[in-house]
């Protein structure tokens, strides 16, 4: 495996920032960690479930916003949050899918083709359809191309969350938004090099922005 004798506690309700090169396996740890992925050896728990044996308890509890956008594009995007509302078994799934499209300011496009929108607008919907379910822990690796304000907004959501009480654990290439995490780890070649708070490892490195 990749990955090689990585852990990680991450504490309840903490934003963890998820840093290091191109290929080092961060999401290989992520999809080890939600159950997509059998790590060869090793234990761990995510949300207090096994990871090998509780796998659909744990995919039930978590939101998964990939590299790759994996919604229907050809899909509006009312209807691509109908269809996940529907396999997580979302009671009132039109009243919670208006609310949560006011809420990130999808309302007036809910009628539009997924495939028509743009990067950012797309990060948008995927960060809305993996928020759907009401999930205990939000997986987040940074999409390609899109654009600050999207990120901005993306962090906003974050922010919310935590004080929610969500677990948010966002895979990040930048130091801008790797110290607005409360920890974060640095993994390279699949081995984990450091973690601990943002602040104790990023300001002493001359890391801020
Ligand atoms: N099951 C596996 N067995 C062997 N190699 C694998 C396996 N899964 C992934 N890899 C390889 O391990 C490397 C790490 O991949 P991974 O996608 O986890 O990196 P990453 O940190 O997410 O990179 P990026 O920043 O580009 O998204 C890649 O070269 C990938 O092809
Ligand atoms: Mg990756």
């Amino acid at each position: 495996m990749v990955v090689d004798h990585f852990d990680i506690t991450v504490p309840r309700g903490a934003i963890y920032g998820f840093l290091g090169p191109n290929g080092s396996g961060k999401t290989t740890t992520i999809r080890m960690l939600c159950g997509l992925l059998l790590a060869d050896a090793g234990e761990d728990t995510c949300l207090s479930f096994d990871v090998r044996k509780q796998a659909s308890e744990i995919k039930k509890q978590v939101g998964y916003i990939t590299q790759k956008f994996s919604l229907y594009e050809d899909l509006s995007i009312c209807e691509n949050l109908d269809f996940v509302a529907r396999i997580y078994g979302v009671k009132k799934r039109k009243d919670r899918a208006t609310k949560i499209l006011a809420d990130l300011g999808l309302a007036d496009r809910a009628r539009q083709l997924a495939g028509t929108l743009l990067g950012g607008w797309k990060q948008r919907l995927a960060l809305v359809a993996r928020l759907i379910h009401d999930p205990k822990l939000l997986l987040d690796e940074l999409t390609a191309g899109v654009d600050l304000k999207a990120r901005g907004d993306f962090w906003d959501e974050a922010l919310h969350l935590s004080k929610a009480g969500v677990t948010v654990l966002v895979s990040t290439h930048y130091i801008d938004e790797a110290i607005q995490c409360d920890f974060i780890t640095y993994i390279a070649y699949g081995k984990k090099l450091i973690d601990g708070l943002a602040t104790s490892i990023l300001i002493p490195a001359g890391l801020t922005t």
